[in-house]
């Protein structure tokens, strides 16, 4: 579903231009001010192609656009060239599409019988889980939805570090400091003190090192001791893991960890062979990436035991076999990228033509302004649980101040406590480094995810007063001609585009600079006029907007991943 004013415009700048609609449509912006426009065609790009200053080809373009129901003016601007709507037919198009649609309205059908596969969350196994993975959790989840409304058929991949020699470091410490056998009523916070200890240790003594090569060669070996104590591992981390995903309430269609793809590795290490890619270097064996000024990248060790890298590769091709991907997104730190780089320049090499369809969609850190670090070395991890309850914990305590009738307050406290986490995740470009400042994601009044959900729940307050039925029948459109109901359906309107752009940039923050807008002049028309009055076509009118405003709020927390509580 798309917006036909936009589509009419794209079509007549693309025939007057030959340039590709596609091409057109990622120009199409929406001017700051009202006056300027309903949408702008800003014409620098087009300079480069005509060798014309832009303002020139503004004026030219202009003289080739014909009016009609979709266009009624046209404006050049200096180097932009603006677009007119009518605006009854605006607000007659756009609010009959979401009353039609409801949920539904912005979704598309582009991706229907596409596969996209989403590598997100990923902790790592007999370590909490930490804030660290917070983004990346979040971010992917978003993505699955955005795309999953695009049509697509989304594989949504945890994959769990549970390889790897950090197990055998733990079964090594086990074996000095542990009493009995290594048993599932272990806590991820013993396993993390012994990981720390043991850490420590081998600085001191490198013969501990050796020892535990030794375990993870047994590891990899099937060793059924060495086994064991990696299943606990793994039972004993799902139990926590479990909980925090329960609590973000998100899935996975795919839990497959690094451990799945121990049998799938000797066939890829044979490819890469094959293709004469593997090089010795100091007893290892690698494959030399100097020519494109990268570190090499480690297929096994000295000691043969395989590596993160080699996994990835054998889930590479795995996931190529099993899902025929349109698109494979790794959703991880910024400080893989170099690894990233490095993992797709061996698919170039490998001569895999799908290496295109690859991306490392990257985030920036996250870090407390109170200064909470995490590094697992050092133990002082901050976990996501704790951050979690903490930020219901303050949520609770908002709620019994301002409001504390509430029915199902508890259950509030919680749909907004988590929300605002994952919101002041998604809001700033993903790529940026985050602050998380307490009183900033809490505050019900500042750009935040229990702002969004009270401005939603607001709206639903509104309609429980109206009495007729929802959403109104027989509306006439006409009636909604103030400026301020004009910029919420313009806002509307944009939401079906903003969410391919989301979807296009790997961006959930597309969605949230919208719905931050919506909530402004949502509520800049709330205050300017009154939804329910004595005067029933006005109020059906209104009302429809409101039931507009509500359904689109509704529809990008989902895609966001939060909760839309009715009542706050
Ligand atoms: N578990 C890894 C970590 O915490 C991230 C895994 C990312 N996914 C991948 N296929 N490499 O750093």
């Amino acid at each position: 579903m798309v917006n036909p004013f936009v589509d009419e415009i794209v079509l007549q700048v693309s025939k007057a231009t030959e340039m590709s609609c596609g091409d057109v449509r990622a120009l199409i912006e929406t001017p700051p001010k009202p006056e300027m426009g309903d949408y702008a065609l800003p014409c620098f790009a087009l300079s480069k192609i005509f060798r014309k200053a832009p303002h020139l080809i503004a004026e030219e373009l202009c003289a080739q656009i014909a009016m009609g129901d979709l266009i009624d003016e046209v404006r050049p601007a200096g180097p932009y060239l603006n677009f007119f709507v009518p605006k009854a037919n605006l607000v007659g198009e756009t609010l009959s599409a979401i009353l039609h649609h409801g949920a539904d309205y912005g979704r598309g059908d582009q991706g229907v019988g596409k596969t996209i596969v989403i590598d997100f969350s990923h902790p790592n196994i007999a370590k909490p889980f930490g804030i660290h993975h917070l983004r990346s959790t979040v971010i992917g989840n978003a993505l699955r939805n955005i795309y999953r409304a695009l049509g697509y058929e989304v594989v949504g991949v945890n994959h769990l570090g549970d390889w790897g020699s950090q197990f055998a470091k733990l079964i090594l410490a086990w074996n000095y400091w542990g009493e009995g056998e290594l048993t599932a009523d272990i806590t991820i916070q013993k396993l993390l003190e012994l990981y720390v200890r043991i850490n420590e240790e081998i600085e001191d003594n490198p013969k501990l090192e050796q020892e535990a090569r030794d375990w993870f060669r047994r590891l990899e070996d099937g060793d059924e001791e060495a086994v064991r104590m990696w299943q606990v591992c793994v039972d004993v981390s799902f139990k926590e893991f479990d909980r925090v995903y329960d609590m973000l309430d998100i899935g996975f269609e795919s839990i497959a960890g690094e451990s799945f793809y121990q049998n799938k590795m000797p066939g890829t290490l044979d490819r890469l062979r094959a293709k004469g890619l593997l090089t010795e270097s100091e007893g290892a064996t690698i494959v030399d990436l100097e020519k494109w000024d990268m570190p090499p990248l480690i297929a096994l060790r000295s000691d043969d035991a395989t590596l993160y890298g080699t996994r990835d590769l054998a889930a590479l091709e795995y996931r190529w076999e099993t899902y025929r991907f349109e698109k494979l997104l790794y959703v991880v730190d910024v400080a893989q990228s170099l690894y990233f780089r490095q993992l797709f320049q061996v698919l170039e090499l490998m001569e895999y033509d799908w290496r295109e369809k690859c991306a490392h969609v990257q985030f920036g850190r996250l870090r407390f302004k109170d200064g909470s670090g995490a590094s697992t070395r050092r133990g002082n991890v901050v976990f996501l649980e704790d951050v979690l309850n903490r930020a219901i914990e303050l949520t609770r305590k908002i709620i019994a101040d301002k409001n504390p009738d509430l029915p199902n307050g508890e259950q509030i406290a919680r749909d907004v406590g988590i929300g605002a986490i994952i919101f002041a995740d998604l809001d700033s470009k993903r790529t940026r480094d985050i602050v998380f400042d307490w009183d900033e994601i809490l505050n019900f009044n500042g750009e935040t995810g229990p702002y969004l959900q009270y401005t939603h729940a607001r709206y639903c307050s509104v309609l429980r007063r109206y009495d007729g039925i929802l959403p109104p029948r027989d509306v006439d459109f006409a009636l909604l001609n103030e400026p301020e109901a004009i910029e919420v359906v313009k806002c509307l309107a944009r939401f079906p585009g903003q969410i391919q752009k989301a979807a296009d940039e790997y961006e959930p923050s597309v969605v949230t600079t919208l719905m931050i807008e919506l909530c402004t002049v949502a509520n800049r028309f709330y205050n300017a006029h009154q939804v329910i009055s004595e005067q029933a076509d006005l109020t059906t009118a209104r009302v429809a907007l409101v039931y507009a405003i509500k359904t689109v709020l509704a529809s990008g927390l989902s895609l966001l991943g939060m909760k839309a509580p009715e009542q706050m």
